[in-house]
């Protein structure tokens, strides 16, 4: 992959085809990380201008590993109003922004930066994606139910704290590394007091008797198909066994999931979902995920995709 950087201006956008609704000036948007080449994100975002008829363009922006901060302020300056930050960059991206959204606080990371007035408005909706695909589009409430989140790095931060905000009975928290886990269990304490959700975690042992309604998998575990320890027992007919992960086939915990007898999902809809907060976020218009989803699942399935 090239260090080069993809220009962010109109003549970029239409060059690369992602250039959206209207005639006359729009709004410029981007996606920063690296790789970013196979971004969905400017796709999901063209769909969405389309949908809402906001006057925006949304292209990718590739930051060498050591050049986040300058590549922002460039985009920035160059009037700029808001990116998404993908990996490796969510840190750093919270450590620029002058002013965080609560949930970006709690989840210690940011994926939407907004510029307004001279100030770097940082907010996460990762978690608000995932919860919204699992209610939402998948139909499984989260209110009064029993959820397990398996892992205790950046992505299952990020989902703890929108996760409480929908009152579930019990959220058990787990990790190979079971300290990890504790400390989670430390900083959601209050909020899950708050929320009249029983929270507790640590290693495989602080998993509880009988089966879980939700099952999410927020290890890297499935990157290189490595199976979370979890016990059989964990999984019933009636959980939802979900991956933060997608691609163009099921992933292991998926595939172990099912034998097992559990519903699985992947991680696509949180694709989808978090990127119309981001982009509720930005324009304040909420545009409707679920045919970008079908869309893309279509492309997923295509032969031809990797
Ligand atoms: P991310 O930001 O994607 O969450 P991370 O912060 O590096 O990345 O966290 C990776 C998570 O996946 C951790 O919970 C990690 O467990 P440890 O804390 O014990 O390292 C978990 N993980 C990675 N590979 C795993 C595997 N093969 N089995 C189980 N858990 C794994």
């Amino acid at each position: 992959m090239s260090q080069t950087t993809q220009p962010a201006g109109q003549a970029a956008a239409q060059a690369t085809g992602e250039s959206v609704v209207g005639a006359g000036p729009r709004d410029r948007y981007a996606v920063i990380g690296n790789p970013i080449a196979h971004s969905k994100s400017p796709l999901i975002h063209a769909r969405f201008a389309e949908q809402t008829g906001e006057a925006i363009e949304y292209t990718h922006l590739l930051a060498p590993l050591d050049a986040f901060v300058p590549h922002v302020r460039a985009f920035m300056e160059s009037g700029g109003r808001g990116l998404n930050v993908t990996v490796p960059f969510k840190l750093e991206a919270h450590a620029l922004a002058t002013k965080l959204s609560p949930r970006a606080a709690a989840a210690g990371a940011v994926n939407t930066l907004r510029f307004e007035a001279g100030e770097i408005y940082g907010d996460n909706t990762d978690g608000f994606g995932l919860v919204r695909d699992i209610e939402v589009n998948l139909a499984t409430p989260f209110k009064g139910a029993r959820i397990l989140l398996l892992g205790a790095g950046g992505a299952a931060r990020g989902v703890v704290l929108p996760m409480l905000g929908r009152a579930p009975h019990t959220l058990t928290i787990v990790n190979r590394t079971a300290e990890k886990a504790s400390e989670l269990v430390d900083q959601f304490g209050e909020a899950a007091r708050e929320a009249g959700c029983r929270l507790t975690g640590g290693g495989a042992a602080a998993i509880e008797p009988g089966t879980y309604d939700v099952i999410i998998n927020a290890t890297a575990g499935s990157l290189d198909a490595a199976l979370p320890e979890v016990e059989d027992s964990a999984f019933g007919n009636s959980t939802l066994a979900y991956d933060m992960m997608y691609g163009a086939q099921p992933t292991v915990f998926m595939q172990h999931a099912q034998t097992l007898g559990a519903r699985a999902a992947d991680g696509l809809g949180m694709l989808v979902e978090q990127a119309a907060e981001s982009f509720y976020v930005w324009r304040g218009v909420r545009p409707n995920g679920a045919p970008v989803l079908e869309e893309l699942r279509r492309i997923l399935a295509a032969p031809s995709a990797t």
